[in-house]
């Protein structure tokens, strides 16, 4: 800013300076120029400035480096000298303003920003950022299948557990259906028979649900994600369950501080995740006299915030931190697996769900979801 004052003070009485004056200016110019000169082009992030029609006004070395494209394209438009396919996409893909891409031809991953410029509140142009994070994205990948194999034995640990108890008690009514049959052949020892044979059926449905809903937790969730308005897809999740929450006379508070928030999500998942938080709510209401959920969502810089809460028979400390555990369930029906897919389809979306929780006082579950934001509010230029 001082700077700033001081270079206008000389732009005013430059024509009354005398040539050494003007040298010496030149001079500093010409210093402070080299200065950030070289500080440009030793930056490890690959940089290109562009005005408002697209055109390259400046850019690094590594930005030629890392996107191929020659050093003097300055004064061209980026999409004349961008001509690997997988960047150009980017470049048209207005939704997100940051960007991994794989770079197949040098085996590399890019992180691309594009950053809107001002100047006195108008858009001047923008800053393409690019970094190569090729080591932190092969790193945090394998700490990834690291952690999924971990909760991969957690889980079978968990599924041995669950198929131990209708094993047990298959056996058994075979062994009674065995005794039967060797013993008695009358209308009644049929009866007994017919009464063991269903009790085995319906054991064999409790193994199936156990493998399917284990399937379900240890494969990779496959997203197919649509832009979405996050009001309208709490409002028709619970119109799914409009039913329940009738017939147990719930009363659902809900609060929307932006009626436009979109995000980019795949509706079956998180539908079944908000499902599943608000069937736990249900449960936890079910003794008390008032029965009360409240739903809002607000906007924190780029996330939305769905807070879920009831006041319900709650958790104490000790398990709170076991809610998303693989098999924990204190219910006789529950799989314990709700609340773990739940996390596991929240942070698929890259976001994170957190819960508090106290006796009697109830519960609040906490999502946090990236928003969409579109970069053409910023951008002018039709090029992108
Ligand atoms: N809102 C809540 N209030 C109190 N306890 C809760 C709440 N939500 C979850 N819990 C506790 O966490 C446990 C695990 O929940 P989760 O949804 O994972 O499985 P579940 O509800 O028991 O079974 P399922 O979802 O298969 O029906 C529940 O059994 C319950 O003890
Ligand atoms: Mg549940």
């Amino acid at each position: 800013m001082e700077k700033n004052r001081f270079y206008s003070k000389i732009i005013k009485t430059f024509d009354k300076l005398s040539s050494a004056e003007k040298k010496r200016i030149f001079m500093s110019l010409y210093d402070s120029f080299n200065y950030v000169n070289i500080i440009f082009e030793n930056l490890e992030e690959g940089i290109i400035a562009l005005d408002k029609t697209s055109t390259i006004k400046s850019l690094n070395k590594q930005a030629s480096f890392l996107l191929n494209i020659p050093l003097n394209s300055v004064d061209k438009k980026i999409d004349d000298v961008i001509k690997e396919i997988s960047f150009k996409k980017i470049f048209f893909d207005e939704k997100k303003s940051k960007k991994i891409v794989h770079d197949e031809k040098n085996s590399r991953f890019l992180e691309i920003n594009i950053l809107p410029i001002g100047e006195m509140g108008t858009i001047i142009g923008s800053i393409i950022k690019i970094i190569d994070i090729t080591e932190i994205y092969e790193r945090e990948q394998r700490l990834k299948r690291a952690e999924q194999l971990a909760s991969l034995t957690t889980l079978a640990a968990g599924v041995a557990h669950e198929i131990k108890n209708p094993l047990g008690s298959i056996s058994i009514y075979i062994q009674l259906i065995e005794k039967v049959l060797s013993t008695e052949n009358t209308e009644k020892a049929h009866t007994e028979i017919k009464e063991y044979c269903d009790i085995v059926q319906e054991e064999i449905s409790r193994l199936e649900e156990t493998i399917n809903s284990f399937l379900f937790s240890v494969r990779s969730i496959e997203l197919q994600k649509a832009d979405k308005n996050i009001k309208d897809l709490i409002l028709s999740t619970l119109s799914f369950l409009k039913y329940e929450i009738e017939e147990k006379n719930i009363e659902v508070d809900l609060s929307f501080e932006d009626d436009d928030l979109i995000l980019n999500i795949d509706e079956r998942y998180i539908k079944q995740s908000i499902i599943n938080i608000i069937q736990n709510a249900i449960d936890a209401l079910e003794t008390l006299a008032k029965k009360e959920i409240n739903i809002s969502v607000k906007k924190n810089h780029k996330y939305a915030i769905i807070n879920i809460q009831d006041k319900g028979i709650g958790v104490s400390a000790d398990d709170v931190g076991k809610l998303f555990e693989p098999y924990y369930t204190t219910k006789r029906n529950g799989t314990g697996l709700g609340l773990t897919n739940v996390a596991r389809i929240i942070e698929a979306h890259n976001g994170k769900i957190t819960v508090t929780s106290s006796p009697n006082s109830g519960t609040e579950f906490i999502i946090k979801l990236p928003l969409v934001i579109s970069i053409q509010k910023y951008l002018i230029s039709e090029e992108f």
